[in-house]
This record gives structure tokens, sequence and C-alpha cells, in this order.
């Protein structure tokens, strides 16, 4: 039975990541495990900047953002070569297990690991909740409030001044954090990768609301990555529909925080389950959790599925906005 495990988060960084750290150490402990802490992802991994933790490692950081064992993005581990360097460096410390919480990018390299013989169980980890073996990632609910925490500022000056606000809110190629915040704020238009609306349908009816009314304002939540130049898009907004047009993009603003509870109690039970899954032998296998039941999947499976493109949800947003 493996003896030895380490953790490490890995990616962009998402509140209730120090959760999951948490739960793995104290669980772990509890299994009569040494639990090794692994500093900056896998970049910590392969330069062997490896801390062995204890209980108290991991005190006081249940309300803490961010990760207390940093992260990094190292696209060099896709390179066999420098995989076995940190595998080198994990025979050093007798590490025989890994728990990697990160994005689809660390669940690939977990995967590979495994295949290279460290058991490895990854855990989703980001706001973007772009990962289809799971209802939530780790992170996504405490960012969709702090977009709603935000967007309420901004309706409150939209309002005051009968504009309209544009907010380009994160999520790379995943439209979640816009659809969710969208329908939370009763956005006027919501778009996002999968519900892209043509530009010039969003100037026309922009057009309509201004002239049945005066006084409107519009906010319109725009997932990142979807207009090269949303200054300019702006621009073109205020020049067709006479809308005074503002745009705010969030920014970096959206990963930071104190985790939500429900971001604290889903960490928490994927970090215990996922060493479970360790005592268990098992390896390459990512969990997730699916109609509030925790499950695990292989992560090849779990990087092949299709994303829940909530079309329901789309469909919502019509019966909203009528
Ligand atoms: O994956 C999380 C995320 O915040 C994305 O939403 C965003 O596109 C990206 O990371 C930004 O990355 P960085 O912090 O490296 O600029």
């Amino acid at each position: 039975m493996v003896q030895k495990i380490g953790i490490l988060t890995s990616g962009g960084d998402a509140p209730g990541m120090n959760n999951a750290i948490r739960a793995v150490v104290r669980s772990g402990l509890r299994h009569g495990l040494e639990v090794y802490g692994i500093y900056d992802g896998y970049k910590g991994l392969v330069e062997g900047n490896i801390v062995k933790m204890d209980r108290k490692s991991v005190s006081d950081i249940v309300n803490r953002g961010g990760t207390i064992l940093r992260t990094a993005r190292l696209r060099e581990f896709k390179d066999p070569a420098v995989r076995q360097k940190g595998i080198e460096q994990l025979n050093k410390f007798g590490i025989e297990a890994l728990v990697v919480i990160g994005g689809d990018g660390s669940y690939m390299g977990a995967k590979k690991l495994t295949e290279m013989g460290i058991n490895c169980v990854g855990l989703p980890g980001t706001i973007d909740n772009d990962i289809a073996s799971t209802d939530y990632t780790i992170g996504f609910d405490t960012c969709l409030n702090t977009i709603c925490d935000c967007v309420d500022k901004i309706r409150d000056t939209t309002e005051s001044h009968c504009r309209c606000s544009i907010i380009e809110v994160m999520g790379n190629h995943c439209g979640d954090l816009a659809l969710f915040s969208g329908i939370a704020e009763g956005a006027e238009m919501i778009l996002t990768p999968d519900h892209p609306i043509p530009e010039d349908e969003v100037i026309n009816s922009l057009r309509r609301m201004r002239e049945k009314d005066e006084s409107k304002r519009a906010i319109l939540i725009v997932s990142e990555k979807l207009f090269p130049d949303i200054k300019e898009f702006a621009d073109k907004i205020a020049r067709e529909t006479g809308f005074d047009t503002r745009y705010n993009v969030l920014g970096h603003v959206q990963r930071g925080g104190a985790p939500s509870a429900s971001d604290r109690v889903l960490a928490a039970r994927m970090g215990a389950y996922a060493v479970d899954c360790l005592l268990e032998d098992k390896g390459g296998i990512c969990i997730g959790l699916v109609n509030n039941k925790l499950v695990s999947y292989d992560i090849y499976e779990a990087l092949s599925l299709p994303r829940d493109k909530h079309i329901s949800m789309l469909r919502l947003i019509e019966i909203l906005n009528s």
C-alpha cells in the first residue's frame, strides 16, 4: 500500500485550492501516510521544491484564496524527459503517488506521470468550470460570486447614466462564467462561445431598446476571447445605437478572494476522496461531482467527454428577457 504521497497545484489558481490541499493533508495523515507539498506545480516537482507537511502546515487556510503551494504553468512538462526529472525528484523523497489540483492541462500531466509509474489523482481546480467530468470545478462558485459583486456595482452607475455596460469575464474558451453570471445579474445579453450573438444582431436589438425607452440601460456580459478588441466593440455600439457605452474587463480580480462555502465543501470532499483512491492503488483518474455524488473517471475519458452547453439555460435567457 502507498505510504508517501505528494500534492501540488497547477495552472491558474482558484479559490478553494487551499481547502483541497488541507483535506488531502489531513486525510492522508489520518490514514498514517506521509504527505509532501510540492511548490510551484510541475515546475517545483522537476526542481525538487518539495516539503514534508504536517497537520499544522494546513492550519488557518480554510478562508484563504490562492494556493499556499503556489502554482505555475510548465509547458515543457509535455516532454517525457522533463517528466522523468520530476519522477527522479519523487524517488529521492520516496513519494509514490500524487494528488494534482488543476485544470485539463494539469490532468494530462497527471495521466502521463501515472503511465510512467506514479499513480496520480486529479482534482478539478479552476474558475472556468470547463471540465466535463464534474458538474462544478473548485473555484467556479467563488468566482461567480465575485463577478456578481462587481456587476452589481457596475449596474449602479450604468443605471444612473442610462448607459450600456459591456463586462468581459474570464473562462478561457468556456462560457459558463458568463452564462451563469449573466443569468444571476439579469443581463440584457450574454455572449459566450456556445452562444455567440452576431454583432449586427446585438446592435439592432440595443438600438430597438434605446428607441423604445431613452432611460433604458443595458448590461452585456461577454466571455473573454470572443472579441479581439472589446474597446472597438464598445465604440461601435456607442456609434450605432445611441447608447453611451462603457466596457469593463474584470480581469484577475475574478481569481482572488476567500473561497465560498460551497467551494470549501466541494474541495474538502474531493480532497479526502482523492486520498481514498490512492489508498486503493488507483491512478490516472480524476474526481468529479456529478448529481452531488463523488465520482472518478479515467483522465483520457474525462478529457474526451462533451461539455454541457447548458442549452436549457440559454433558453432561460430568452424567457427572462422577454
Ligand atoms: O484558467 C483560468 C484562467 O483565469 C482563465 O479564465 C484565463 O483565460 C486564464 O486563466 C488567464 O491566465 P493568466 O493568469 O496566466 O493570465
